[in-house]
Order: structure tokens, then C-alpha cells, then sequence
């Protein structure tokens, strides 16, 4: 995978041209077309949780005679699901409601709706701002859109925003709308009580609950059934997972939902994200490594490697205590363990030193990927409010420049120990660049490219790697 990126760009597509890249990059929903009277058109953005709340919507609309479509202009209702984790996201949004106008202007009748994170930040104000959104919806809120529906075919706007301690979907069946076929999410809890400094979550998404384990297991086991190869438990801290039966005589915290999970098939895969450097335990890393089918992978934020800034940010980690679970996976796991990273460039009062601290930091982990920000302010978070935010953009954006250059570094030194060596890789389907060659991920979660011989998606290939870019690995499959 490669790292992401957040650098500005300039949008200046027309709206087909817009609407077209966004099926190519799995923003919008694949169809479902068993002869409903309505069609509904849905967009994800952000994190998984919000694709894989998605799914959840559409089974909401589904029971309400709506099918999916990909094709905006077929469309009886419009959803876009919003993140408002950084400003260029909510940017975003905004400018596709623009594009999104143009099919309006067209067809007067269609609905349009606002779900997720920025429906929950701005609330109402959403309708007054942006003048053809019919709907705002917060995360919490789903099971109410057949009575939102109808109030908006009744000429009304609508708005619900309430977030709720107990809502987490559990009896809802996803339709997998943004599934090869092969993995598959689930959402193993919702909301973060966490209140990182920096981070919108805990407004938008509410307080942190988890969710029934074997609501869990079922949907996992269905899977399973339904031939799937591999599961990405979801949750903003999956490591503080703690469900409880009403009576409290059962209770399951995250490395038993992780056996239990892992136990369904030998051959389903199970992966998780995000896991938060306070509260992985080894409970959990010793659970990875009794069962092959966890593949050996953690995705464990730093945000920055200086512990004034960690403490700034309330991380309530510092570099030390983040350094000694970093030892502890390499202990347990051992040295192939992947292990991935979310920074943050340029936090409030980051001083040189603190951001070479960054750096360093990277250097000694050598993490396998990163996903890569400077810092963006958002309204009524801790740091918005008590810090200000006085490092200089162009700052932020070199700071930025430096530490993605680190991470290319690392992740060629971590891909060039892969080659040379045997990969089991999962299928995921064609490459990119051509049909003759296929595309999967070997067990750290990194991209293999080799040639397709009689394989196919679902199938797990061994495959000899001989070659790699920053990105990607490239090899050959071995019968
Ligand atoms: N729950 C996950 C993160 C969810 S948000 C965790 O705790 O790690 C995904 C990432 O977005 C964060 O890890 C952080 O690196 C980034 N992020 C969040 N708020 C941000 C902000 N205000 N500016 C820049 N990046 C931000
Ligand atoms: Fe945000 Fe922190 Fe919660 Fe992650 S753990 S979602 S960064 S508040
Ligand atoms: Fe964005 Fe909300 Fe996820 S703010 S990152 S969609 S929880």
C-alpha cells in the first residue's frame, strides 16, 4: 500500500469527469439490483468505519425498497458519508456537493443526504450552509432514515444527530457493497473516549462501546460461509474492546475476541485496526502469534516521537512507553511483524528538535508504512481551544516532506528484507497495470504483484518475491 499523502490538490474536473474517478477509487457503492422501486447513491469517505457504516446504511434502505446504484444520475437519494477528521476533508465534501448540483439541477425530485462525521460536527447549521442538502444525518442515527426519508418526501428537510451510548448495528446485516469478494469489515465497536488533543472523533462519533461478541462471531461465521478469506476487525482503539453479557457472567475482552474470531476457519484471515500504543496488551501479541491465521501486522500510531509533544496531544504515552511496545511486538512476534504509523507534522509549539525526535523515532521502528499529515485545527477540540496553533504552514509542510521522505526510506529498507523470500499472498484480484498479472497481500499486509499463471482471486499463492519499489512487492507464484 502506499502511504498517504496529505498534500493539497486542485480539483478542476467537471462533475462526470469527478463523478467517474470516484467509482474508480471505491468511494461509491457497487449495485444492487433485485427490482426495488427506489435507487439510492452512496459515497464513502474517511476511515473504514465510515465504508463499513455505509454498508450498514444500505441495508437500512434496502428494507425501506431502495437498491444501490453506481450511477449518480440514476439516482432517487444521493448520500455522501463524511469525514471531518482533517479540514481538507470536509473540503472535499463541499466541493463535491458543487459537482453533485449539476446532476440536481437535472433531476429537481433527487435527494440529498449528509451522513457521518461532518453531518454530526455541523449539525444543522449543514442545511443553512449548503443550500441543496435535504438530509443531515449523524453516526449514530441510521435506524431513524425511513422516517427521515418520508419527512423529506413530505417537502420537509430533516435532521437527526443524537449519538447514543448503546447503538452499534449489531443485528444488522451489512450488504458488503465495497467488498472484492475476498475481505470483508466489521465494526467490533463505535466512538473513542479517548480525547486525543488534536482529533474530531470523540464529537463526531460519541462515546466508545463495544459491541456484542457473538453478534461478532456470527457475522464473522457468515462470512466464513460465504466464502470470504479475510476479516478486518474495526474500531478507533480495538484494544480497549470490553463486552460484557447483561448478566456479567460473561465478558470478553479484545485477545479473547481475537481467538474466538480466529478459531472459525484455518483459512480466513483476521486482521484488525486501529490498535492504540497505550492499551495493547500482550495478551494480545501472544494471541497473534498462537494462531497463523492472525496475520502479523499492527497498525500502531505514534503521531510524533517527542513526549512533550505526546503529552500535548493527551496521547497519555510517551516515546518510551511507545519504544517498549514496539520492543514487546519485535519480542513476541519477532522482526517480520508489520508495523505501520500515523504522524502528525508540525503539532502546536513543535520545535525543530521535537520533529527530528519524529524522525528518529521512525528510524528505530522502521516502520513498514505511514499515513502522513501536518497538523489541521479543528474546531472545538482540546488543542483548538487551549493551544494555538503557531507553527507555520510551510513548516508544517517541509516538516511534512521530511518525515514522508523517512518513511520511503524505511519502507524500501523493510521491503528489501521481503525479497528473496517465499510470501504466502491472499488474491485480491487483477494489478493495476494489467490483467495478466495479479494483486494480493502477503501476511504484513504489504502488496504483492506477480504473474497469474492458472491463479485466481480468493486463492492463497505462494509467492517468491524477487524484486520491490517503495510500495510494492514483485514476484513469481510457486505451485
Ligand atoms: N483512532 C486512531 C486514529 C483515527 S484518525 C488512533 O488513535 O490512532 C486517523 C489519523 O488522522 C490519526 O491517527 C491522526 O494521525 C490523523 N489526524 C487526526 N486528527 C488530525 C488533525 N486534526 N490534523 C491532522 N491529522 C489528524
Ligand atoms: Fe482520535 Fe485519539 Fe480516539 Fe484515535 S484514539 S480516534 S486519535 S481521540
Ligand atoms: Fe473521519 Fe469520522 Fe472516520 S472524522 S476518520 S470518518 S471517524
Amino acid at each position: 500500500m502506499d502511504p498517504i499523502i496529505d498534500l493539497d490538490f486542485i480539483d478542476n474536473r467537471t462533475p462526470e469527469q469527478a463523478t467517474a474517478a470516484a467509482s474508480c477509487d471505491t468511494k461509491v457503492t457497487a449495485e444492487t439490483n433485485t427490482g426495488k422501486s427506489r435507487k439510492l447513491y452512496i459515497e464513502s469517505y474517511g476511515c473504514q468505519m465510515n465504508f463499513s457504516d455505509s454498508e450498514i446504511v444500505s441495508s437500512i434502505m434496502f428494507e425501506q425498497g431502495f437498491d444501490t446504484t453506481a450511477h449518480i444520475e440514476q439516482a432517487d437519494v444521493v448520500f455522501l458519508n463524511t469525514c471531518s477528521i482533517r479540514e481538507k476533508a470536509e473540503t472535499t465534501v463541499r466541493n463535491r456537493l458543487g459537482q453533485i448540483n449539476y446532476f440536481k439541477k437535472k433531476k429537481p425530485e433527487m435527494v440529498i443526504g449528509i451522513l457521518g462525521c461532518m453531518a454530526e460536527r455541523l449539525k444543522k447549521s449543514l442545511l443553512e450552509e449548503e443550500k441543496i442538502v435535504d438530509l443531515v444525518v449523524g453516526p449514530d442515527a441510521y435506524r431513524d432514515l425511513p422516517n427521515l426519508i418520508s419527512e423529506v418526501d413530505g417537502g420537509q428537510k430533516a435532521v437527526n444527530v443524537l449519538l447514543s451510548r448503546e447503538e452499534t448495528y449489531a443485528d444488522i446485516n451489512p450488504i458488503r457493497l465495497n467488498s472484492n469478494g475476498v475481505s470483508a469489515f466489521i465494526s467490533i465497536m463505535r466512538g473513542c473516549d479517548n480525547m486525543c488533543s488534536f482529533c474530531v472523533v470523540p464529537f463526531t462519533r460519541g462515546r466508545e462501546r463495544s459491541r456484542d461478541a457473538h453478534s461478532i462471531v456470527r457475522e464473522a461465521q457468515a462470512l466464513v460461509a460465504q466464502g470470504y478469506k479475510e476479516v478486518t476487525l474495526l474500531g478507533q482503539n480495538v484494544d480497549s474492546y470490553k463486552w460484557a453479557s447483561e448478566d456479567r457472567t460473561e465478558q470478553v475482552n479484545f485477545a479473547q475476541l481475537l481467538e474466538m474470531v480466529a478459531k472459525l476457519s484455518p483459512t480466513m484471515r483476521v486482521r484488525f485496526s486501529t490498535s492504540h500504543p497505550k492499551d495493547i496488551t500482550d495478551e494480545v501479541l501472544y494471541t497473534m502469534k498462537k494462531y497463523d491465521n492472525i496475520c502479523k501486522y499492527i497498525h500502531l500510531p505514534a503521531q510524533s516521537g517527542n513526549s512533550r509533544v505526546l503529552e500535548l496531544m493527551n496521547r497519555t504515552y510517551d516515546r518510551s512507553w511507545y519504544l517498549n511496545r514496539v520492543d514487546a511486538i519485535r519480542a513476541i512476534l519477532g522482526e517480520d511483524c508489520g508495523i505501520s504509523s500515523d504522524m502528525i507534522a508540525g503539532f502546536c509549539s513543535e520545535t525543530e528538535e521535537e520533529h527530528q525526535d519524529t524522525l528518529s523515532l521512525m528510524d528505530y521502528v522502521q516502520y513498514d508504512y505511514s499515513y502522513m499529515f501536518f497538523y489541521s485545527e479543528r474546531p472545538g477540540t482540546l488543542a483548538a481551544r487551549k493551544l494555538e496553533d503557531d507553527v507555520p504552514l510551510e513548516v508544517k509542510k517541509r516538516r511534512l516532506a521530511e518525515i514522508i521522505e523517512k518513511q520511503r526510506e524505511c519502507s524500501l529498507n523493510r521491503n528489501k528484507r521481503d525479497v528473496g523470500r517465499m510470501h504466502r499472498v491472499l488474491v485480491e484480484g487483477f494489478s493495476k497495470k494489467s490483467d495478466q498479472q495479479l494483486s494480493g497481500r502477503n501476511d504484513q499486509n504489504k502488496v504483492v504483484i506477480f504473474d497469474k499463471k492458472h491463479y485466481q482471486k480468493g486463492d492463497y499463492v505462494n509467492v517468491f518475491v524477487n524484486d520491490c519499489s517503495v510500495g510494492t512487492l514483485f514476484g513469481e507464484a510457486v505451485d
